[in-house]
């Protein structure tokens, strides 16, 4: 099951004028021309305290993660790092992450640039396994499906035979499944499509070359919450985040 959603504004900055003003389609998909537009936009002191918080409830979770699933000896990626919010405390902690985006505006917001090694652009580029752990925060749900597919792909170039791949998506409920089906032609003509929320089933259709080690559902504060589902989509709570962990075959 996968569905679109929709956006209108993120961190202050109104995505349908920004659309409007780079003669980008709100049906379409955000291309890293728009990221980079965005980005401009945005400095530390314009996002939002709120947002900032929910990030450093992502840095203590990532930290977890890596400490559980990550090879000591070996650097993670971070694919789609965004600013770097997340992962620069880590970094300046002594975790040993690199970064990598589709453009090349955001990683220095956070200092990221001066800290680590970074890459943009193509994931074909990063040297083939080269890493024994990669992690995607909030990046997947940007992708259409034969993109989501090419991602899997080349993650799977990258990491070293039994690597792991960590990925955290905006989750999929019935209610958001209802409230889609209810609405999609409102959001179709005054939203910008934003990306697509998708079931763990739908993931697992497009990872070739991975199994699930895996899953759990998280609130907007990282904390873990109990789900019941129906066919793998969660119907007694609306999860914010859902958690995949994939190893490579
Ligand atoms: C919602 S942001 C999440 C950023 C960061 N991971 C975080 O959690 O704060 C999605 C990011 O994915 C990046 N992105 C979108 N498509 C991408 C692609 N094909 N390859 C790499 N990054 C991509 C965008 O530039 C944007 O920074």
């Amino acid at each position: 099951m996968k569905i679109r959603f929709y956006q209108t504004t993120w961190n202050g900055v109104d995505l349908v004028a920004l659309a409007h003003s780079l003669g980008h389609s709100i049906r379409e998909l955000p291309s890293s021309r728009f990221y980079e537009a965005y980005y401009q936009k945005i400095s530390p002191h314009s996002l939002s305290e709120e947002w900032q918080y929910k990030k450093g409830c992502q840095t203590e979770w990532l930290k977890k993660q890596i400490d559980l699933y990550g090879d000591k000896r070996k650097p993670t990626l971070s694919i789609g790092a965004g600013t770097g919010i997340v992962e620069v405390p880590l970094i300046k902690s002594g975790h040993n992450i690199h970064l990598q985006e589709c453009q090349k505006e955001s990683l220095s917001l956070f200092g990221g640039t001066e800290l680590t090694t970074c890459y943009y652009g193509s994931l074909d580029e990063i040297p083939q396994k080269e890493y024994n752990t990669i992690t995607s925060l909030a990046m997947m749900y940007a992708l259409d499906d034969d993109q989501l597919k090419s991602f899997f792909h080349s993650c799977a170039n990258i990491l070293e035979s039994g690597g792991i791949l960590i990925l955290l998506d905006t989750s999929l409920s019935w209610q958001e499944i209802y409230s889609y089906l209810r609405n999609w032609r409102y959001f179709a003509r005054n939203y910008l499509l934003w990306g697509f929320k998708r079931s763990v089933p739908h993931f697992l259709k497009l990872a070739k070359g991975f199994e699930l080690l895996s899953k759990e559902y998280y609130d907007p504060y990282m904390k873990i919450l109990p789900v019941k589902r129906i066919m793998q989509i969660p119907y007694n709570a609306t999860p914010h985040w859902q958690m995949m962990v994939f190893q490579k075959k």
